[in-house]
């Protein structure tokens, strides 16, 4: 479904975020990236939806090259992003955040009908459809960004972080929300800093440190490397 080839992305001319970075994601999968602070993981995310320009390499998404496309062609291709820290409108309610995600469709039933599903995965966005998004909890706002997210009907959803600061129990209920997003049939590719819960709900894997891949697999079998144990599961 996409393949990622050799790219190299830079800030300002000089300052190298990937390098040659390659992966792929198969249609179905859940795919994860791992990796510290700084190593490049919302670097990739916005490269594959536009926001950012590999320098060099190229990407390739159910089977054409849209390295370097417009932000809002690839949305429309199915590539839609869940941004890290959530980014929801405060002042708007949950309905309207909601409605926003859906702004460059037109099939307005089957709109109504994402917006049924949505609610129907997170009934907690139902009962507070009305409220303003910045009445929300840190994890009924991560809610709110992937529901937006999917109102964008996605072939391909990237989730950027979508634990960060969530208590464990709301990280639970995230993570086998996305399960179930990825049980309807959305492949995904989910960037995350708790490797231990990314890596038991992916099928594979790709660790990133300092703009490289520098391992990738079998999320199970990296689970038990010892590598990714020490470096990434606090030595568990
Ligand atoms: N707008 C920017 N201008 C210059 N450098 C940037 C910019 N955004 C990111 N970088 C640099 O690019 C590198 C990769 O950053 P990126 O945000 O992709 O990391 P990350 O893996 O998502 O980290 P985190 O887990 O902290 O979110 C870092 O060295 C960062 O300082
Ligand atoms: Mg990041």
């Amino acid at each position: 479904m996409l393949k990622v080839d050799n790219i190299d992305v830079f800030y300002g001319g000089n300052i190298q975020a990937l390098k040659g970075v390659s992966l792929e994601v198969n249609e179905g999968e859940i795919v994860t990236l791992i990796g510290a602070n700084g190593a490049g993981k919302t670097t990739l995310l916005k490269t594959l939806s536009g926001l950012l320009k590999p320098k060099k390499g190229t990407i390739e998404y159910l089977g054409k090259s849209i390295g370097g496309k417009a932000a809002q062609g690839i949305v429309k291709s199915g590539i839609s992003q869940v941004p890290e820290g959530r980014r929801v409108f405060s002042n708007m309610s949950v309905e309207e955040n909601l409605e926003l995600g859906a702004y460059l469709r037109k099939d307005r039933d089957g709109i109504k009908k994402d917006l049924q599903r949505v609610y129907a995965l997170f009934p907690r966005l139902l009962e507070r459809s009305k409220q303003s998004a910045g009445t929300l909890s840190g994890g009924e706002q991560q809610m709110l960004a992937m529901g937006r997210a999917i109102m964008a009907k996605p072939k391909l959803l990237l989730l950027d972080e979508p634990s960060m600061g969530l208590a464990p129990i709301m990280v639970q209920t995230i993570f086998s929300i996305i399960k179930e997003i990825n049980e309807e049939g959305t492949t995904i590719l989910l960037v995350e800093q708790n490797a231990h819960m990314a890596l038991s709900i992916a099928q594979r894997a790709y660790v990133i440190e300092t703009g490289k891949v520098v391992l990738s697999g079998d999320a199970k079998e990296l689970q038990e490397s010892d590598e990714v144990r020490a470096a990434y599961l606090g030595g568990l």
